[in-house]
């Protein structure tokens, strides 16, 4: 692994430190650059929520998503750097003068704000942050996803933060530009001379990007059923992984450079008319089946009354620019599915001339997998000569990276890399608003399509890959979805 850097001191203020993104995610990311000496000694985390109770209590319970394994000595002394104060985040309350007090300004020491809280209060807070005085020059504040569930609400919320913090100071999280794989993209694409000459439409037929999970909406079924897989996933996730497959090379990985290409995709992204819907879009639900050895409940059981949202979306999106005109991109997401998978796959055209015999074995196109989550790794699928006299055979072989065998040491969590960014200054890692709107602008569109083209919401049972028309998406354009698990 690569040597550690300690970052400089800050304070970080965490409101809705009582609920699970934070107990789950936050606290634990914090504990664990912690433990490896990278966060300094002078740092504290002033944990915050509407609940009355002390700093012993709330560290109690928070110490029950911290890894059983980590040492009570090392859990006890990274506590000594965090309180809890009982505040209203986005109301009048006596927490805010202890904030207040609290936070004294330390020459040198980055202050943030992370706001762990439901998206339709970050106008209310930041505006409480601002009337108590808090947001010091410098001050940082960072935002959850999801900014907004359309176009309008994202733009009102940024423009109320916007009112309060500047562009530089808002970290909006999407937690994939914090994986290591996700990161790895970037490398992979410009640090390697192979690829890029036939990056693109001449040399590649199209791009699939799956994020298949086999959890079901569980206890967030009061959000998820608001959003469904398209607001959830496809504008934020998925669209981010579009985005760094297909933007033309930045001049550096400086913040606003990536972001800058990045925005350039989203904006070249073709909008789906209602004629186009029933096309290039699916929607699917899950409904009870079998995941390993358990049976699950369908998800109108799940959230305990039958609704439309999607739990599944498969869909064709196509981007409208000279490098990727001709070559989709299909992307598909969805809950309850049969494995935990997320792999982007290039698949790369035939090449212009067959030489080999056609009785010596199915000449096929090179495609490269990019497995981003579980098994991490990259696949260069090749043909090759099967050994052996008599002939020339061919075989379709891959040359495989796992990262689990070439870097034993493993890696952090995407939650500490993008607290220790933040803290860093690191805007690259973090959606620009302009990106956040671009998206949603796309989104909005396929909504509208499906709404005005009345688009099915076809079943499928838990534990499979979605439903058939997913497939039937592919097979029209003369293509199929490439899974890795059954191949
Ligand atoms: C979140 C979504 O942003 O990402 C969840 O709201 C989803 O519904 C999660 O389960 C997936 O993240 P990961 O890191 O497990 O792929």
């Amino acid at each position: 692994m690569a040597e550690l850097v300690p970052v400089q001191p800050f304070d970080m203020v965490v409101f809705g430190a009582t609920g699970d993104l934070a107990r789950r995610k936050i606290l634990p990311a914090l504990f664990h650059r912690w433990c490896d000496g990278q966060i300094p000694q002078t740092s504290r985390i002033l944990a915050a929520a509407r609940e009355e109770m002390s700093t012993p209590e709330f560290l109690e319970r928070a110490r029950e998503f911290i890894n059983g394994s980590a040492r009570k000595d090392a859990w006890d002394a990274f506590c000594k750097q965090v309180s809890y104060t009982a505040v209203d985040a986005a109301g009048v309350s006596p927490g805010w003068t202890e904030l207040k007090a609290a936070l004294a300004p330390e020459a040198g020491k980055v202050r943030i704000f992370y706001l762990a809280l439901p998206p339709s209060i970050y106008g209310s807070v930041c505006a409480a942050i601002g009337a108590h005085g808090l947001n010091t020059p410098g001050s940082r504040i960072v935002l959850e996803k999801p900014i907004g569930h359309d176009f309008h609400s994202a733009r009102s919320i940024n423009e109320a933060v916007g009112a309060v913090f500047g562009e530089d100071a808002i970290f909006r999280i999407d937690h994939y530009l914090g994986k290591e794989t996700v990161q790895n993209l970037l490398v992979l694409r410009f640090a390697n001379m192979l690829f890029e000459p036939v990056w693109n439409a001449a040399g590649v037929d199209h791009v699939q990007i799956t994020v298949a999970e086999t959890l079901g909406a569980g206890t967030r079924a009061a959000y998820y059923d608001r959003a469904g897989a398209l607001r959830d996933m496809v504008q934020n996730h998925l669209l981010q992984l579009l985005c760094l497959v297909a933007m033309e090379p930045p001049a550096s990985l400086e913040g606003d450079a990536v972001r800058a290409e990045k925005l350039k995709v989203l904006r070249a992204l073709r909008l789906v008319s209602p004629g186009a819907a029933s096309a290039s879009v699916v929607r699917g639900q899950y409904g009870p089946g079998v995941i390993g050895q358990d049976r699950v409940a369908g998800y109108g059981e799940e959230v305990g009354e039958a609704t439309r949202t999607e739990t599944f979306v498969a869909l064709r999106a196509d981007i409208d620019n000279w490098r990727w005109a001709g070559a989709p991109f299909y992307l598909r997401t969805g809950k309850r599915m049969a494995q935990r998978r997320s792999e982007i796959v290039i698949q790369f055209k035939p090449v212009p001339h067959d030489l080999i015999r056609a009785d010596a074995g199915l000449l096929q196109p090179n495609r490269l997998v990019i497995r981003l989550q579980p098994d991490e790794g990259v696949k260069l699928m090749l043909m090759t000569k099967d050994p052996g006299p008599g002939g020339m055979r061919l075989r379709y072989v891959p040359l495989n990276l796992s990262y689990a065998d070439a870097f034993a040491a493993g890696y952090p969590d995407a939650y500490e890399r993008l607290l220790m960014a933040v803290v860093r200054g690191n805007l690259g890692l973090f959606m620009r608003r302009d990106e956040v709107e671009s998206a949603w602008r796309w989104t909005d569109a396929v909504v509208a399509a499906w709404r005005e083209a009345g688009l099915a919401l076809h079943p499928y049972p838990a534990g499979t890959d979605g439903p058939p028309q997913a497939l039937q998406l592919m097979a029209r354009d003369g293509r199929e979805w490439y899974d890795s698990h059954d191949r």
